[in-house]
C-alpha cells in the first residue's frame, strides 16, 4: 500500500489547454494548432518504456530529423513569433533534456517569465509524451536529430536510464547554440566527504577512477564545463510524496546508519535555483544547490513521525559501519545569483520545529 501524505502543499503544474483551433491572432489566448505536432513525422510514434533501454541502430527515428514547428498553447501573449512558423527559435526558447519533475517545473517557471517562448522536451519513450504535451512542451525523444540549436538547454535526466550518461550530456551540449546558457542539473555525490564534515561549491571531489557512480557525474561535468555550460550540483531532492524520507517510509526498517548526514533541496527550489543560472549566463561555472540544513536520517526520519502528516510511521536504522555523510554549505551560490530557497529546511517544509 502506497504512503498517503495529507496537507503539505504540492506545486500545481500551469494548466494549459490545447485547442485544435486555428491561431485566430488578436486575443490574449494564443491557441496554437496540433498541426504542427502532426507535420513532425515522429509524433505519435509510440515507443514504449520495454523497448526504451535499447536504442536500435535500425530505428526509423533515427534518421529522421526532428522539425521544430512551434506548437506550445499557452494562455499568454504572442510576444515570440508566429507559433505556426515552422523552424523557428526564439530568444527565449528552452530545451529540457528530461522533462520529469524537476523539468516540469523548470519549464512552468521559465514560462511564468517567459510567456510567449516555446519549450521542447526530451525524453527516452513516449510513455510521458501526451503529459507534455497537455502541460506545453514540446516532446521528441532524445535519439530523434533535431535540426535546430536552442539559446536555453537545461539537462535535468538521471544518470539510471542509459549506458553512457556522459554521451547523452555531450549530446545535449550539441544541442545548444551557445547563446543564453546551457545547464546541466549534477549531484553533490561527487564532494569527496565521508565523515559528516563540511563541503562548500570548492571542496574537492573525488579523483575519477575511485568510483563508477562519480566517474559518471564528473565526466558529464567535464562535457559541459568545456563547452562554456554550467552545472550546479544538487542536494537530495524532495517534495511531499518523493524523496529519501518516501523511500524509508515504505521500507520502514532500512539497514544503514542513522547518523549519516545528508542533505537536502526542495524540488521547487532546484527548480528556482536552475532559472536564476540559466538567467545569469555565467559560462563554465559550477553551483550548488541545497538547504544549508543539513539532517542525520534519523533526524529526517523523527521529523517525519512527527509531522503527523504520514499515514505509515518509519522504525528504525539499523546499519552500524556504512560511510557517513557530509554538511553541504552554498552560501556562495546564494550570494553571486541573489537566489534563497522557499523551503530553507526540511522541518520548516513540514511545519515541525526541530
Ligand atoms: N533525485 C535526487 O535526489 C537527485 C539528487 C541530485 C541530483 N539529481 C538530478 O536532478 C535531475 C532531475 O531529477 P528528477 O528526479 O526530476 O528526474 P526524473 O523525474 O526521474 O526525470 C525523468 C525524465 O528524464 C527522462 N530521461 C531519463 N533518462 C534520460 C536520458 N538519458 N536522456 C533523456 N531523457 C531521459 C525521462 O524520460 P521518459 O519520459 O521517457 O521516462 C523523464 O522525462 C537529474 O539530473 C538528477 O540526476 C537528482
Amino acid at each position: 500500500m502506497g504512503t498517503t501524505v495529507a496537507s503539505l502543499s504540492c506545486p500545481t503544474p500551469t494548466t494549459i489547454s490545447l485547442s485544435s483551433l486555428p491561431h485566430t491572432g488578436g486575443g490574449s489566448k494564443r491557441s496554437i494548432s496540433l498541426l504542427s505536432l502532426l507535420r513532425n513525422p515522429n509524433f505519435n510514434t509510440k515507443r514504449t518504456s520495454s523497448s526504451s533501454s535499447s536504442s536500435s541502430s535500425s530505428s526509423p527515428l533515427m534518421a529522421t530529423p526532428l522539425q521544430v514547428y512551434a506548437s506550445s498553447t499557452i494562455d499568454a501573449p504572442n510576444d515570440a513569433m508566429d507559433a505556426t512558423s515552422p523552424g523557428l527559435v526564439g530568444a527565449n526558447d528552452l530545451l529540457i533534456v528530461g522533462p520529469g519533475v524537476l523539468g516540469r517545473l523548470v519549464a512552468q517557471k521559465w514560462r511564468e517569465e517567459h510567456p510567449g517562448c516555446q519549450i521542447f522536451g526530451q525524453t527516452v519513450t513516449t510513455d510521458h509524451h501526451d503529459e507534455l504535451i497537455k502541460i506545453g512542451i514540446n516532446p521528441s525523444l532524445k535519439e530523434t536529430k533535431a535540426t535546430h540549436k536552442f539559446p536555453y538547454v537545461v539537462f535535468c535526466a538521471p544518470p539510471s536510464r542509459t549506458p553512457d550518461y556522459p554521451g547523452d550530456v555531450r549530446e545535449a551540449v550539441s544541442s545548444w547554440s551557445g547563446e543564453g546558457s546551457f545547464l546541466f542539473t549534477s549531484s553533490s555525490a561527487p564532494y569527496d566527504c565521508n565523515d559528516n564534515g563540511s563541503c562548500d561549491e570548492d571542496s574537492p571531489v573525488v579523483p575519477i577512477g575511485r568510483s563508477p557512480r562519480t566517474d559518471v557525474l564528473l565526466k558529464a561535468e567535464k562535457a559541459v564545463l568545456e563547452s562554456g555550460g554550467s552545472v550546479v550540483r544538487l542536494a537530495g531532492l524532495y517534495k511531499a510524496d518523493k524523496g529519501a524520507h518516501v523511500y524509508w517510509l515504505e521500507k520502514g526498517t532500512v539497514d544503514t546508519r542513522p547518523d549519516h548526514i545528508l542533505n537536502l533541496i526542495h524540488y521547487e527550489d532546484a527548480a528556482s535555483l536552475s532559472i536564476a543560472i540559466l538567467k545569469i549566463k555565467l559560462r563554465g561555472r559550477i553551483f550548488l544547490g541545497c538547504d544549508n540544513h543539513p539532517l542525520s536520517r534519523q533526524q529526517i526520519m523523527d521529523l517525519v513521525n512527527r509531522s503527523g502528516k504520514f499515514s505509515k510511521k518509519f522504525e528504525s536504522f539499523t546499519g552500524t559501519s556504512d560511510p557517513l555523510g557530509k554538511k553541504l554549505n552554498n552560501m556562495k551560490t546564494r550570494e553571486e545569483l541573489g537566489w534563497e530557497p522557499k523551503y530553507p529546511s526540511f522541518a520548516q517544509f513540514l511545519g515541525v520545529s526541530l
